[in-house]
């Protein structure tokens, strides 16, 4: 079982959608180990962007994810990285594919309302920067895993 690190970042808060992008992710049958509201950090921020650092963006990108509270949630299941970013879509909104998250509620890609890890590596990485582990309910039986997970 992989795991990947979603977030629903502050344009998604500030418009109400945070909702209907979780539901998306129960609705593909990804399980949730992990939710919680929080302001992220500068701090934070830039270490989870780390890799962008030198980008011209960069700065942009950390205004934008600290600007508002946003929901971070620990997802597990069946290639979970994948699953979760073909959910998402493209990371420029407007070349999104119509049904994802990003190609049904986005346009700019600095306004792309949500956050998923991209390889299973990272995925760890990231569940655990932004998650202690007594904050994790990695194991719980979900009624319905039998129907979901073969
Ligand atoms: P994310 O990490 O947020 O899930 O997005 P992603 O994998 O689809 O895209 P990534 O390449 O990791 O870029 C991280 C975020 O940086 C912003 N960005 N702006 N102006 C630009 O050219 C540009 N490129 C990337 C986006 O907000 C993107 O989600
Ligand atoms: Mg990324």
């Amino acid at each position: 079982m992989e795991r990947t690190l979603i977030i629903v970042k502050p344009d998604a808060m500030q418009r109400g959608l945070a909702g209907e992008v979780i539901k998306r992710f129960e609705q593909r049958g990804l399980k949730i180990i992990g939710m919680k509201l929080l302001q992220i950090s500068r701090d934070l921020a830039e270490r989870h962007y780390a890799v962008h650092r030198e980008r011209p963006f960069f700065g942009g990108l950390v205004d934008y994810i600290t600007s508002a509270p946003v929901v971070v949630i620990a997802l597990e299941g069946t290639d979970a990285v994948s699953a979760a970013r073909m959910t998402i879509g493209a990371t420029k909104p407007s070349a999104a594919a119509a049904g994802t998250i990003r190609g049904d509620y986005g346009l700019e890609i600095g306004r792309n309302l949500v956050h998923g890890s991209d390889s299973a590596e990272n995925g760890e990485v990231e569940v655990a920067n932004f998650f202690a582990d007594s904050e994790l309910c990695s194991a719980w039986p979900r009624s319905v895993d039998g129907w979901v997970f073969e």
